[in-house]
């Protein structure tokens, strides 16, 4: 009887050891991610130092991290939950740095459509210089790291999963304060046709898992709710977001599913996962106090920031904005992006959830509570 106990915990621990060291277990070996804020970890801050500053990522890593939140970004999540490490930012590495487990070419405040499609239309945006043209040349220089030749290649994005985004939220945000809502829509085919091109040029590259996000209900988020400071009640929808904005967004997303289903048509070969961040981040709105987060009437007061209706008139780490007592239980962490507690709650409704269609392959890890 002893010896059988003893027996079963040297094949228990046996297993466990193999479940965690064998990489062949893992769905994915790596991760690509290309993208703006929501999933830069560090990229931006190699060229300037907002972000950086604290109080950003004062709740997880206890300093800045080149991220902008309090702490880790849904892709931080998504790259654990599949056993790999965050992902180092492309313009961060060092020389002979290991690359094979993922790169992060994410760059804040980055568009989907190049800075000349900008200035063509007088519009000034200067991070579209690092938009999703110049993170694919970034690619193509790390590319022979990566893999070489057809089979190796082949065999590497067999393994690899890329993230087109979330990126066209900066493209939207630098239209909505000059120009009005119908304005903003004759701009959405534009932003839908940057990330198809995008996507189908990765494919191109060999990529044969990826994922396209939709993006969060701006409507909802406390940047846009401060700046259009509405008084109107007709402006708002029941969980008091702005109906206007979510339904531009609404026709933004039917595009974009239609852009990826041709893609899909065209490359049948290759899995596109549309990951619904819309959905998966308007539920922590419509139902705060379920996902731990402040009810009415603190929902949409950000967490870094000090005074005003969404705590927005000093602004993160400028002036004197404080950071809250409660990080975990506000969704919003500056104005623009959510903060830790809320990337988690999205990350797992991509990820556990039903929002990523299809879904992603079963992740090994489930996404930590702490
Ligand atoms: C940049 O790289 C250095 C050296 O590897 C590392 O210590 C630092 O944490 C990295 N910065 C970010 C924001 O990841
Ligand atoms: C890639 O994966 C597919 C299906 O999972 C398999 O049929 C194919 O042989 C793999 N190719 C390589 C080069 O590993
Ligand atoms: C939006 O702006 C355009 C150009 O200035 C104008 O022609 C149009 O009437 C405006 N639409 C609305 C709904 O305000
Ligand atoms: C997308 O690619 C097509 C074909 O290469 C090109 O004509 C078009 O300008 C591109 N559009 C954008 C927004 O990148
Ligand atoms: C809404 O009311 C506040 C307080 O009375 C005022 O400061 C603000 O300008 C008003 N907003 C608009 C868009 O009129």
């Amino acid at each position: 009887m002893k010896s059988l106990i003893l027996f079963s915990i040297i094949v228990a621990c046996g297993f466990v050891e193999n479940v965690v060291s064998d990489n062949n277990q893992f769905p994915y070996k790596t991760i690509l991610n290309f993208g703006d804020s929501v999933s830069d970890t560090g990229n931006s801050v190699t060229k300037e130092p907002f972000g950086a500053n604290s109080p950003y990522g004062s709740t997880y890593f206890k300093h800045p991290a080149g991220r902008m939140s309090n702490g880790r970004l849904i892709i931080d999540f998504i790259a654990k939950a599949y056993g790999l490490p965050f992902l180092p930012a492309y313009l961060n590495l060092t020389k002979g740095q290991h690359v094979k487990q993922g790169v992060n070419f994410a760059f804040s405040g980055s568009t989907a459509l190049d800075k000349s499609f900008f200035d063509q239309r007088g519009l000034d945006v200067p991070k579209a210089a690092y938009g999703l043209s110049t993170q694919f040349e970034w690619f193509q220089k790390l590319k022979p790291s990566l893999c070489t030749g057809k089979e190796d290649c082949a065999t590497f994005f067999n393994n690899t999963l890329v993230l087109v985004g979330e990126i066209g939220g900066n493209d939207i945000n630098a239209i909505i304060p000059r120009k009005n809502l119908t304005e903003v829509r004759e701009f959405v085919p534009h932003i839908v046709q940057a990330i198809a091109n995008m996507t189908s040029k990765l494919i191109e590259e060999g990529a044969v898992h990826l994922v396209v996000p939709g993006n969060f209900p701006i409507g909802c988020i406390s940047y846009v709710l401060n700046q259009v400071n509405s008084n109107k009640t007709e402006d708002f929808d029941e969980f008091g977001c702005l109906r206007n904005y979510n339904a531009a967004i609404k026709y933004y997303h039917d595009q974009l599913k239609t852009a990826v289903d041709e893609l899909r048509q065209k490359n049948p070969h290759v899995i596109i996962t549309y990951f619904n961040y819309y959905s998966a981040a308007r539920r922590l709105f419509e139902n705060p106090e379920q996902y731990g987060f402040k009810g009415k009437p603190d929902t949409f007061k950000v967490c870094c920031g000090k005074g005003g209706r969404y705590n927005l008139n000093e602004i993160c780490g400028l002036g004197n904005s404080v950071v809250c007592e409660e990080p975990s239980k506000h969704i919003n962490w500056d104005g623009f992006h959510l903060t830790e507690a809320g990337y988690r709650a999205v990350a797992q409704g991509l990820l556990e959830g039903p929002y990523a269609t299809p879904p992603l392959k079963t992740p090994p890890f489930k996404i930590p509570k702490e």
